[in-house]
């Protein structure tokens, strides 16, 4: 687990999202975007890098459930700022589909995922993160059932202090990451990080994410 403080955020991770498209070595690169306000200006940035696009396979950590074009929509952000300013091919937008019922979406999003991976647990190469104020990640929310979950990867989740559902990846799919990589800012939520990479922060679901066999890297913004 590395902890790295940067004063150019959005640079260093859009350089850590594109050495890892690089090290993919013109193979598929399946690369795990999160949600959330932080990583807009990231996407962004993104779409401005040459980079290997067509080699791109695109998941999503988790999604709020409604249309995708609702301005609340994980994929409507990360369809304005990267999707439609880049050329992945569009079947490697691999979309959770938040219109339809949260059950439904996430078995459907389970099937496609187990059906690429074959007899093998789906690994992604980077898989983003953010973290909030909770220490919510993805859309694993403290005292959560699907904190609980050890076989499925991907679930319907619904979000008590939200009153709403969500779908959202689990930490035996997050966890079989080659790299995991939080986008994190500000001082409050600083705090909860440097309680989590000292240990005995179980409350904060962020804590869970561990990687089997792969790299943590807590990258730290203003
Ligand atoms: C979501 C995200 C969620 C997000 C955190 C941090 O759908 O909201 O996946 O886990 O990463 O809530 O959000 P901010 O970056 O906006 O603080």
């Amino acid at each position: 687990m590395e902890l790295v403080n940067s004063s150019r955020f959005v640079r260093d991770a859009v350089n850590r999202i594109a050495a890892a498209s690089v090290a993919a070595g013109g193979g598929p690169f399946r690369l795990s975007l999160c949600g959330g306000g932080t990583p807009r200006e990231i996407y962004r940035a993104l779409a401005e890098e040459d980079l290997d696009w067509k080699n791109f396979i695109i998941t999503f950590g988790d999604e709020r459930c409604g249309a995708p074009d609702h301005e609340q929509s994980n994929y409507r952000m990360i369809r304005e700022a990267l999707l439609d300013r880049v050329a992945i091919p569009e079947e490697n937008v691999l979309r959770l589909k938040g219109e339809i019922t949260p059950a439904k979406a996430a078995d459907e999003y389970e099937k496609l995922l187990r059906q690429r991976a074959g007899d093998e647990v789906f690994r992604h190469d980077l898989l983003l993160l953010g973290m909030g104020e909770d220490g919510h990640t993805a859309s694993l929310f403290p005292a959560a059932q699907v904190l609980e979950e050890r076989d499925r990867w991907v679930v319907a989740s619904e979000v008590t202090k939200l009153s709403a559902w969500r779908l959202t990846f689990t930490y035996p799919l997050i966890n079989a990451s080659r790299r995991v990589l939080f986008l994190v800012r500000g001082d409050s939520k600083r705090r909860i990080v440097e309680q989590i990479i000292h240990g005995g922060a179980d409350c904060y679901p962020a804590s869970g994410v561990r990687p089997e066999d792969g790299t943590l890297v807590w990258l730290l913004g203003q």
